[in-house]
């Protein structure tokens, strides 16, 4: 073993640097390992709830927190491409369609923590929500508009429907900013939260914008 002029150790026989190795268990290892950092929220809920620590209301907490990561989760996938753009990096598109699914998942329990601690079913008061409360109605929308994104997230979803694909899954801009909506018009003060949510989207969906002029603008010119 040496240490060269950067200060990293490295074999001489094997040419094996420990920089190698963690490159090396990050590409075997890495969608596990999002994988099981996307279980964290769900795991320190339940954690949370056999300690007794989800506060005076426990209701609230948990429909919250589950709110928070889907639309956390959300902005994070829809951040995979200009990601993979700005570091010239196809890897990152491995983790796509794993956290799209997370987000829709967290979105599903997200709704059922309402339907079910919330208004225990009760269909009538359910109905009322949806017509009386913008705010319900925009995040059923979302999570209607993400519905057929996660029952197309398959490999052969993308082979049968081709173009169309394309298309059905540009449905994660609107589902977004009815989830950003949700958010904001569900706070009654401090807006501060969402409006940093609605930032975050406001750059993400910006940069695929100027994107898309600068491709015309090369094919014009061209
Ligand atoms: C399926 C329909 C949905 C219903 C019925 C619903 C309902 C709710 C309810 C009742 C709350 C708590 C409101 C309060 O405490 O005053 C909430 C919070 C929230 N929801 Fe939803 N939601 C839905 C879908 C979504 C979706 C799709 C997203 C994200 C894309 C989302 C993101 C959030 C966020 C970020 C919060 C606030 C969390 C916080 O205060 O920290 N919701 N939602």
């Amino acid at each position: 073993m040496r240490r060269d002029d950067k200060g990293v150790m490295g074999d001489d026989s094997a040419g094996l640097y420990p920089a190698d190795i963690v490159t090396y268990l990050w590409s075997r290892f890495s969608r596990y390992t999002v994988f099981l950092l996307c279980l964290l929220p769900l795991a320190r809920l339940f954690a949370l709830g056999l300690g007794h620590g989800l506060g005076v209301n426990p209701i609230e907490f948990v429909t919250r927190s589950l709110g928070t990561w889907t639309l956390s989760l959300l902005l994070i996938t829809l951040a995979i491409t200009p990601l993979r753009r700005l570091t010239g990096d196809g890897r990152w598109l491995r983790y796509r369609r794993m956290l799209g699914l997370f987000a829709f998942s967290y979105g599903v329990l997200h709704l059922t923590a309402y339907l079910w601690l919330d208004q225990f079913f009760d269909w009538m008061a359910i109905f009322k929500d949806l017509y009386k409360r913008p705010f319900i109605t925009a995040g059923m929308a979302a999570l209607l508009m993400l519905a057929p994104l996660a029952l197309t997230s398959n490999d052969r979803s993308v082979r049968v429907l081709k173009r169309n694909w394309l298309r059905l899954h540009r449905l994660v801009y609107p589902a977004a900013i009815c989830g950003v909506l949700h958010y904001y018009w569900l706070v009654k003060q401090d807006v501060t939260l969402p409006v940093i949510y609605a930032a975050v989207l406001a750059v993400l969906l910006g940069v695929r914008l100027w994107w898309r002029r600068q491709k015309q603008a090369t094919k014009k010119a061209g």
